[in-house]
């Protein structure tokens, strides 16, 4: 665990909310790990998943508050991490499931696992990806539905988008989903990101952020 400077390199816009932020510096990280970063406009520091962008160190940012406001205009961020477990597929062939804003996040996933991605979006992608995408929640539900022969399921973006696909996908392989909790500390020691799941109490800092839709969910 390490408290760092990130300086950015490219600011990409995806969505009318949505960016692509790369660093200059590089990390080493698993998959779903997310770090810490500071704002001004919050005690706690706030946390953000992970990625990479054509090799670069990158996270997608969802402008949703002040915070993310904040780390959109800024050339230099304080952060620490990387924290969370990462997440390791099961054996067979997985497809992952995202929102414009974890595009980095699922970049180095699919590098790193051969894995199919798709993304679900409410408006155009800004930018050419070589993914599938859709638009709209009718196209998202229909994509979920044709998705066949696929062993597991990662599914990341917001809680409602996991819940829906979780349910249309439960059937058909194993699903995994990138939950989002309030964080404090992201290490384990303020106990504010815990969930109630079927294994008992998890904090999600430390035992997720990714765990199986089941694990949650009927
Ligand atoms: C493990 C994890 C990974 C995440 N990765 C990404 C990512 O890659 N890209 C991305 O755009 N967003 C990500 N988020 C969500 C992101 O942290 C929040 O959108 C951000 O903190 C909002 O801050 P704000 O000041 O803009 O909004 P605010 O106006 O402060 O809050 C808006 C909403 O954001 C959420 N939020 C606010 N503060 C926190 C916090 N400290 N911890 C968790 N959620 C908070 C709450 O749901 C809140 O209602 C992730 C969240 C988690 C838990
Ligand atoms: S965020 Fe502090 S224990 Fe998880």
């Amino acid at each position: 665990m390490e408290n760092f400077s990130l300086t950015r390199d490219e600011l990409i816009q995806l969505t009318s909310d949505s960016f692509l932020i790369t660093f200059n510096e590089d990390l080493n990280f698993e998959p779903t790990q997310f770090i810490m970063i500071e704002t001004p406009t919050s005690i706690v520091r706030k946390p953000f998943g992970l990625g990479r962008w054509y090799g670069k160190l990158a996270i997608g940012v969802q402008v949703i508050g002040p915070g993310t406001k904040y780390i959109i205009e800024q050339r230099y961020l304080k952060a620490h991490g990387p924290c969370g477990k990462g997440f390791t597929p099961p054996s067979g062939k997985g497809a992952v499931i995202a929102t414009p804003a974890c595009l980095a996040i699922v970049f180095d996933m699919h590098r790193r696992f051969l894995c199919d991605v798709f993304i679900g979006s409410l408006e155009k992608l800004k930018i050419e990806v070589s993914f599938k995408t859709v638009l709209g929640d009718e196209e998202f539900v229909a994509l979920l539905k044709s998705l066949k022969a696929y062993d597991w399921f990662f599914v990341v973006g917001s809680d409602q988008m996991e819940k829906v696909s979780y349910n249309l996908l439960k059937d058909k392989g194993q699903v995994f989903v990138s939950l989002n909790e309030y964080m404090a500390c992201g290490v384990g020691a303020c106990r504010g990101c815990a969930i109630e799941t079927k294994h008992g109490l998890k904090h999600l800092c430390v035992d997720g952020p990714a765990l199986r839709g089941e694990e949650v969910w009927n």
